[in-house]
């Protein structure tokens, strides 16, 4: 598992997970945003899907005398879930990144406050979307990628904190912000979301490094 910043390649994976993780959904074109105008705030953890077949190129290979290639691949693959990979890699824009087979678990979608109307003028960061993979849950990943994000928000846009809002029904992310990463709830927000259900408004103050 391999956990990077994301890339416009990735908005389409990132809106699939979304909607199947969450009630809260938004265009395609949001997702852009986020990343073309604060590349390093969002981050997808990702790793590769070897149950449908790598190499459909088989045939061509055979046809060029490569089957024994595919045998010593196999030795090659990585085992999912051996390890966690802990380095933050930046694709640069590289296109070959995206390698075939590589299926996105996780994401966080960043972002500053860019609300001209916005009362506080302090820069400062927004959760808008965290979500894992069902099957990837309580792995750390969450966590690994809110510190990504957090950090580079510091680093990149001179965050001076980070806001988000939750559901009060949402248990596991409520430990999350609250218990691993030290979230405050400064504020309950009546009805936020469309089925009525309140969020609590949660900041953190990040330290800046001089
Ligand atoms: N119950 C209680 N605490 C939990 C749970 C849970 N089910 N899941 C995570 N936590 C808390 C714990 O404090 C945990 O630390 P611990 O394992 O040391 O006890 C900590 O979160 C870190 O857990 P991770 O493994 O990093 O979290 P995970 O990768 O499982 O993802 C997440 C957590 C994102 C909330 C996941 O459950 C999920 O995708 N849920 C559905 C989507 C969602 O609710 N997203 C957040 C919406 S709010 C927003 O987007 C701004």
């Amino acid at each position: 598992i391999t956990i990077r910043q994301a890339t416009i390649r990735d908005i389409q994976a990132m809106q699939n997970a979304n909607l199947q993780n969450l009630p809260e959904n938004y265009l395609l074109k949001y997702y852009m945003y986020h990343i073309l105008s604060w590349p390093q705030a969002s981050f997808v953890a990702t790793t590769y899907d070897y149950s449908e077949d790598v190499d459909d190129d088989e045939e061509d290979d055979e046809a060029n005398g490569e089957v024994e290639q595919g045998a010593e691949d196999e030795n090659k693959k990585p085992k999912v879930h051996d390890r966690i990979i802990e380095e933050v890699q930046d694709p640069k824009g590289d296109p070959a990144y995206i390698a075939k087979g590589e299926k996105i678990i996780g994401y966080v979608l960043g972002k500053m406050e860019d609300d001209p109307e916005a009362a506080d003028k302090t820069p400062h960061g927004h959760i808008t979307s965290l979500s894992v993979m069902r099957t990837y849950r309580r792995m750390g990943l969450a966590e690994k990628l809110m510190r990504q994000s957090l950090y580079s928000m510091t680093e990149s846009f001179k965050a001076e904190y980070v806001s988000l809002n939750v559901r009060k029904s949402n248990r596991a992310a409520l430990h999350l912000y609250r218990d691993s990463l030290n979230f405050e709830v400064t504020s309950i927000e009546k009805s936020y979301y469309q089925d009525g259900e309140d969020a609590y408004a949660m900041k953190l103050l990040l330290k800046l490094d001089e």
